[in-house]
């Protein structure tokens, strides 16, 4: 994941696990204070576990790298706490490989962040993956058309966010809705027909503005990144305050309920927290749902390797053998040595459960010789060779 994001030109920040429990709070309100590990230490100062990395780097741009060029590329790797109740796919503690983008918001921005999204979990060797656009402007667009009040708008975001679409009617009744009005509205939140989205919200300049720029950014990613199977979906609201614009994720549908493996999208915090306002963007990849997504599709997880194990065949050869193990660690050679004073039968036995290609066995006879005895794992052969040419030998192999 950390080359995909460095080969798109980002580079890694970090920030602290914990935050003033303000920071997050801050777009959200109190109500978050729930979901979050939310604390006051010695000095009485409220904190928190961070439950996301946007808000910390946007914070950490506020404070120290303003004046950097732009547009700033930023990723990260991080442990997140959310006060989620724990079960498969969802736990209290999880990893995010995310990133964000600060100070551009051209199309061809938003696509390369979209197909790199995309990219990440393709060369994680992920096979089935669903990517989902949307964009919240528009949805406000049509939630303005309807007439929707903020409250009204408030209770159906939930709704919409879990595709209950039969629970989106029944709540549009109750508003005083028309049923075509709504019928409508259901369909534009399940078509992927620009065209029909295009009709709905024709009257409103800046939606139409919106759309087309959404148009440019699936236009580059067909075309251009050769990212081809996505969905427009305009039912993702994301369930974070701060999106506003594009919003995209990315499913993994053996995960079944908490199948969302990436989330993302344009936002706005810069000014919020005493910045000067740029456009940002970002996504966060979950890795554990990566990890177990990839398990159920039963990918081959590269094992644990040694390129060689040394084995002291007594006490006196200790010494020597650590010099050798040394040598070869300085010259990129994977190289363990036993640290148990085992016989040579146990030492095999544990070198063979590390996955050694080689064993180097050092006994006093070899070494009156400058010489130690190599033995191959898997052919199950051994030779003698010189401890000068311990190297060349396995670079050859
Ligand atoms: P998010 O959708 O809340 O977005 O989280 C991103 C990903 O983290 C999810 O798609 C999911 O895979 C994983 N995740 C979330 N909660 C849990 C959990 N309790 N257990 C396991 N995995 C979980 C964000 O956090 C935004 N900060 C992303 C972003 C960056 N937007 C702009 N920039």
């Amino acid at each position: 994941m950390a080359s995909t994001f460095k080969s798109f030109g980002y580079g890694e920040i970090q920030t602290p696990t914990f935050e003033t429990l303000e920071l997050f709070t801050a777009k959200s309100g109190d109500s978050i204070i729930d979901e979050i590990y939310a604390f006051s230490d010695k000095g009485n100062r409220e904190l928190a576990l961070r439950p996301e990395l946007t808000a910390p780097v946007i914070r950490f741009y506020v404070e120290k790298m303003q004046m950097e060029p732009k547009p700033l590329k930023l990723f990260y790797f991080g442990n997140c706490f959310r006060y989620d109740r724990p079960q498969k796919g969802r736990y209290r503690e999880f990893w995010q490989a995310g990133c964000e983008i600060v100070g551009t918001n051209t199309p061809e921005a938003y696509a390369e962040l979209v197909a790199m999204a995309y990219t990440i979990l393709k060369n994680v060797g992920l096979k089935n993956i669903q990517l989902n656009i949307g964009n919240l402007n528009i949805i406000n667009s049509t939630f303005t058309k309807l007439g929707l009040s903020k409250d009204g708008q408030k209770k159906l975001l939930p709704l919409i966010d879990k595709s209950q679409f039969d629970d989106v009617f029944s709540l549009l009744s109750d508003l005083g809705i028309t049923n075509d009005s709504t019928k409508e509205f259901i369909d534009i939140l399940q078509t992927s027909d620009i065209n029909k989205i295009k009709k709905f919200i024709q009257e409103d300049a800046s939606a139409m503005d919106e759309l087309s720029n959404l148009e440019k950014i699936l236009d580059l990613l067909k075309s251009s990144f050769n990212v081809k199977d996505f969905q427009i979906k305009m039912s993702i609201v994301r369930g974070l305050d701060y999106y506003k614009g594009l919003v995209f994720e990315i499913d993994a549908p053996v995960l079944g309920a908490e199948k969302q493996l990436c989330g993302g999208g344009a936002y706005e915090l810069v000014t919020l927290f005493g910045g000067r306002e740029t456009p940002t963007a970002g996504f966060a990849v979950g890795f554990d749902r990566t990890i177990l997504a990839l398990e159920i599709e039963k990918f081959a997880f590269p094992s644990l390797k040694t390129d060689v194990y040394i084995i002291p065949v007594s006490e006196e050869m200790i010494g020597k053998s650590i010099e050798i193990a040394q040598n070869l660690r300085k010259e990129g050679i994977l190289t363990d040595l036993d640290l148990l004073r085992r016989g040579i039968g146990k030492s095999l036995k544990y070198a063979n459960s590390k996955n050694a290609e080689k064993v180097i066995i050092i006994g006093p006879k070899e070494l009156e010789n400058d010489s130690v005895t190599l033995r191959d794992m898997k052919a199950g052969d051994q030779e003698v060779v010189k401890i000068a040419d311990i190297v060349s030998k396995l670079k050859n192999n």
